[in-house]
């Protein structure tokens, strides 16, 4: 038997109903927020993520899906949507009007990631990024969105992380201090961190095996050294949340997995156990330079991503269900061959009125069909017999009332209509309940 890739996994029809509605929030959502959707490739050319080795992070260096393709390209699947989304703003001069560009995107991206629950190498994210001044309120706009989401679905329990990595001359500032502070403590670091020093000493920090060593604990905090610029800004930002009720934790060892980020970055973690060390459902920040690294303007930008898998498996773990459990306005059991092809005209004609409908395609026993539009969760049950269809009548059983009628075969959908809408067995939300 051929199995699904390590890392991978099918989202089977129930799976596939909360996908579609979360996405269906998230959508709504970005509406409301102004953010409209664009869609790019899944792979791009290689340098869009690996930029002249300018990205020292694990998931740029160690974990891209890369390929050679027929025509000797060399692509990469993308492990994120920034770079994507960035590389299309440039390419189709979303800049030229001048204005703030605030775009969403939805869709799969791939790391070669060691798997395991909330981590996986084929993953989705549904992402906002804005491109405009380098102004807070942006980063403001960006990180209540996120809150906004998380309240659409009803998912407690998180935690804001927030820090500022400063502009360039605060970061530079910092390295040096770093590098200072890491080099006296060399003998004290795990072999990556050793590594890092060189390439990017920050990153030290974020490191998830020396997370727990005093050095680390105890290392400058990048605070002391942003210049009055980044200061400003960051404290706008804060102030700004406030403004907004929006709860966070200052956490100076914030420092993110991907190396374009400048000024603000956050994290937002779902407090519990169930997701292990793959807790942070939602992360993103503030990149100045990017748009300008893929050959575009001086024009900052910020953004984020969902985890919507993570998303889900919080969802799942809180108990909260945010899809209707399936159902069908109606299930026909049809006796004999005859009734079964009148069967089908009317399933199509309900169909095309809107109507969710089936009928059984199986030789099955009454019992047998009777089952099966219980497991349909129909509301009703027609029955299609011989008789019935001598007297152009068919049978309708309302499985909420149980009250049985026989309904002319021509005003079937005009009848169900009318009692869908009067239903009082569920406060009339029937219709709404079988139309997810
Ligand atoms: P990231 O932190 O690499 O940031 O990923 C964002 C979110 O995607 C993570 O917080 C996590 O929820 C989810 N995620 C990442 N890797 C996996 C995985 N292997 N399996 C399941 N879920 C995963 C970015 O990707 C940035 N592009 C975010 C951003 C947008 N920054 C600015 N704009």
């Amino acid at each position: 038997m051929i199995t699904k890739p390590k890392g991978t996994y099918d989202i089977l029809p129930e799976e596939s109903l909360k996908w579609a509605k979360l996405e269906n929030v998230f959508r709504r959502v970005c509406a409301i927020c102004n953010y409209e959707e664009i869609r790019t490739p899944i792979f791009e050319q290689y340098e869009t993520f690996h930029r002249d080795n300018k990205d020292s992070s694990d998931m740029v260096n160690k974990e891209t899906y890369d390929f050679i393709d027929r025509g000797e390209r060399k692509m990469t699947l993308r492990p994120e949507g920034t770079a994507g989304c960035v590389r299309a703003y440039v390419e189709n001069k979303l800049y030229v009007n001048n204005k703030v560009t605030k775009l969403f995107y939805y869709g799969p991206m791939f790391r070669y990631e060691r798997p395991q629950k909330g981590r996986y190498r084929q993953f989705y994210q549904f992402g906002l990024e804005a491109y405009g001044p380098k102004s807070p309120y942006l980063d403001v706009d960006i990180i209540s969105t996120a809150i906004m989401l998380f309240k659409a679905i009803g998912l407690k329990n998180l935690r804001v992380r927030i820090n500022s990595l400063g502009d360039k001359e605060s970061r530079d500032n910092y390295r040096d201090v770093l590098v200072k502070y890491f080099t006296e403590n060399i003998d004290s670091l795990c072999a990556d961190c050793k590594d890092r020093l060189t390439k990017n000493p920050l990153r030290i920090l974020d490191c998830k095996v020396d997370k727990n060593n005093d050095v680390l604990l105890n290392a400058p905090q990048i605070g002391k050294y942003l210049n009055n610029q980044s200061k400003e800004h960051f404290n706008k930002v804060l102030a700004l949340l406030d403004e907004l009720n929006i709860e966070y934790v200052v956490d100076p060892h914030l420092v993110r997995g991907l190396d374009y980020y400048s000024d603000t970055v956050f994290e937002v973690e779902y407090i519990s156990d169930a997701l292990g060390n793959q807790n942070v459902i939602c992360a993103g920040g503030r990149y100045n330079d990017l748009v300008k690294d893929l050959g575009g303007p001086d024009i900052p930008g910020v953004g984020l991503a969902f985890g919507m898998d993570r998303i889900l498996l919080a969802l799942a773990n809180e108990g909260i269900n945010i899809v209707n459990p399936k159902s069908l306005h109606y299930f026909l059991i049809t006796l004999g061959e005859e009734a079964k092809e009148a069967g089908e005209k009317i399933i199509y004609n309900s169909r095309l009125k809107g109507f969710k409908c089936d009928m059984s395609y199986q030789n099955a026993s009454l019992k047998a069909q009777f089952k099966e539009a219980d497991y349909n969760n129909a509301m009703f049950t027609l029955i299609l017999g011989e008789d019935e269809l001598t007297n152009k009548k068919i049978n309708v059983k309302n499985n909420h009332t149980k009250e049985q009628v026989s309904i002319e075969i021509d005003k079937i959908n005009e009848y169900l209509l009318g009692e869908i809408n009067k239903c009082q067995n569920c406060g009339g939300k029937c219709h709404e309940k079988s139309t997810n």
